[in-house]
């Protein structure tokens, strides 16, 4: 049969910067960047649309697999559109991020969006960085490479702080970064304690700390790191 196309399986906790990095190193390369996160982001938003509860595990997948179908997504732009919807804004909330962390401990979610995920990142023509929670130990356990990209709570604060803010200029809001940071340790701790698939570090990963450089470093790392583990 046909080999399949290279995948990279990149790994984390909220906020290491992950997003960015894979995006830029996909660029670089020509890959396609999958953010797994997104779809869970996305069956969130449409259950909360719905007033569905994150418990009843019937709605959900039955939510999964009408997206499944009625999903068009749009890889370069990083755009998901739902029954013609461009969901993109709606996604990338606070509230958005939290619900999907909850919905996300639902083994029959998990279970559902498996296919998906495979396929939209088995699509690609040459190679892709699927990023996520599970992807290195659950999604693609076969990957081509797998990494496990973190950073210090306090960075990954302040990189959420700027990016609020929209700049880096700005004064630092002391009492907003404590917030942020309790925030973000809290969807560490959920995503970590799930009984199912949770967030951990694949045996097999190489483990990249990128609290002390800047995000071109690791954007530069990530393509030499997959130059020279990924064959084609
Ligand atoms: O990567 P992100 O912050 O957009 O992900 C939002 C939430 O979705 C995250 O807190 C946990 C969940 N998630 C997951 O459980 N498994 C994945 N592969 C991706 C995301």
């Amino acid at each position: 049969g046909k080999e399949r196309c290279k995948i990279v399986a990149v790994d984390g906790p909220a906020g290491s910067g992950k997003s960015s990095v894979c995006a830029m190193a996909c660029q670089q390369l020509g890959w396609t960047y999958v953010n797994t996160g997104f779809l869970y982001r996305s069956i969130a938003l449409i259950c909360r649309r719905q007033n569905g509860s994150f418990q009843d595990s019937e709605l959900l997948r039955s939510i999964v697999r009408d997206f499944t179908e009625n999903l068009s997504w749009d890889p370069k732009a990083g755009k998901v559109f739902y029954l013609g919807e461009d969901l993109s804004d709606a996604l990338y909330t606070d509230q958005a991020g939290k619900d999907a962390s909850l919905i996300a401990k639902n083994p029959a979610v998990r279970e559902e969006l498996l296919p998906l995920q495979r396929k939209l990142s088995l699509q690609s023509p040459i190679g892709a960085i699927v990023d996520g929670r599970d992807i290195g130990t659950v999604v693609f356990p076969d990957a081509d490479f797998k990494v496990f990209m973190t950073a210090s709570i306090e960075e990954r604060a302040k990189r959420r702080l700027i990016q609020l803010q929209g700049g880096p200029d700005k004064e630092t809001d002391r009492s907003k970064l404590e917030e942020i940071k309790s925030s973000i340790e809290a969807r560490d701790k959920q995503d970590a304690a799930r009984g199912t698939s949770p967030l951990k570090q694949a045996d097999d990963a190489y483990f990249f700390d990128t609290s002390d450089i800047s995000v071109e470093r690791a954007v530069a790392k990530l393509v030499e790191l997959i130059k020279s583990n990924v064959t084609s």
